[in-house]
């Protein structure tokens, strides 16, 4: 039984091994460590802009600021992260539940680096 069971497992571990470079991409891309550029670009840009300066049609209705505003940028990267986790006012949702804390943070320090821009 002990044989039986171990050359079971050594023909799953042969199957496993083969379909592992047979099926399985160089690097797939886990929606875990998605690009925090590609979520910025995908969830944020159409009211911040892909530059951060909140010049897009929703931006603009919405009155929003540019980040480089010194109000903004007065903000500390923690007031920016809870912005995104729990949202703005009326205008922005908040994003916590969906992209996570960690997201959250990553999102938060591309934006400080966007506004470092121009
Ligand atoms: C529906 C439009 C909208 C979307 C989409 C949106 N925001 Fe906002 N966001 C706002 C508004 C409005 C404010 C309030 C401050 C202002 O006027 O700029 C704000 C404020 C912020 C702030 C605080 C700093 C500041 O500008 O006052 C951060 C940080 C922020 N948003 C990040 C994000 C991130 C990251 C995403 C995407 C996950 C996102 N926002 C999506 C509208 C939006």
């Amino acid at each position: 039984m002990k044989v039986l069971s171990l050359s079971i497992f050594g023909v799953i571990l042969a199957a496993w091994a083969m379909s592992g470079t047979a099926a399985v991409p160089a690097s797939p891309p886990a929606p875990a460590q998605q690009d925090v550029k590609e979520v910025y670009l995908d969830k944020c840009a159409v009211c911040h802009g892909e530059d951060g300066a909140a010049q897009t049609a929703r931006g603009k209705k919405l009155k929003m600021k540019d980040i480089r505003a010194a109000d903004v940028q007065k903000q500390t990267q923690a007031q920016w992260v809870d912005a995104i986790v729990k949202g703005v006012g009326q205008d922005m949702d908040a994003y916590g539940k969906e992209l996570g804390a960690e997201m959250s943070r990553k999102l938060a320090d591309y934006m400080r680096e966007l506004s470092k821009k121009k």
